[in-house]
């Protein structure tokens, strides 16, 4: 198990676009596995290259069923709507309501470089909406259209 730093939105990196991944090998793999853990460790569901400094495309979700691994993703299709809260692993403490689609679609490569389709909705599409920002420098913060008040995080906090 190695935990990575996460990179906050106070750092400059943060925004910078990520490239693609062009070699699916071990070192690949190790980047993977300490996204997963440094993710875990921080109580987040989900963490992108960019956040643990790594300026590649690839993201990990975990919403509680299972670890899924996203390398190159392009989201294809998504419909629908819902509005709901999301916070950040680099931006501790924060939490914004976001409007993100109720359904994606995402083409993805897995760790061996198989690709992979995946339909996503409710909780899980907003979670692959927010990592996949990340890739493009993107944070949820930019198109939150209510950011939570502090007495606004305390009653959240006694829920
Ligand atoms: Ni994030």
């Amino acid at each position: 198990m190695a935990l990575r730093n996460i990179v906050t939105e106070k750092e400059a990196r943060l925004r910078k676009v990520s490239r693609p991944v062009e070699k699916f090998d071990e070192r690949l793999w190790t980047l993977l596995d300490d996204m997963a853990d440094t993710m875990y460790e921080a109580d987040g569901v989900g963490i992108a290259g960019v956040q643990v400094g790594v300026l590649r495309r690839v993201f990990v979700v975990d919403i509680g069923e299972g670890l899924t691994e996203f390398i190159n993703p392009t989201i294809t299709a998504q419909s629908g709507e819902q509005d709901g809260l999301e916070g950040c692993l680099s931006s501790p403490g924060e939490y914004g309501l976001v409007v993100r689609p109720e359904k994606v679609t995402i083409e993805a490569y897995d760790r061996h470089g198989k690709p992979f389709t995946l339909e996503a909705e409710g909780f899980m599409a907003r979670a692959i909406c927010h990592e996949n920002d990340h890739l493009d420098g993107h944070i949820f913060k930019d198109i939150t259209h209510h950011m939570l008040t502090d007495e606004e995080l305390r009653k959240l906090d006694e829920e």
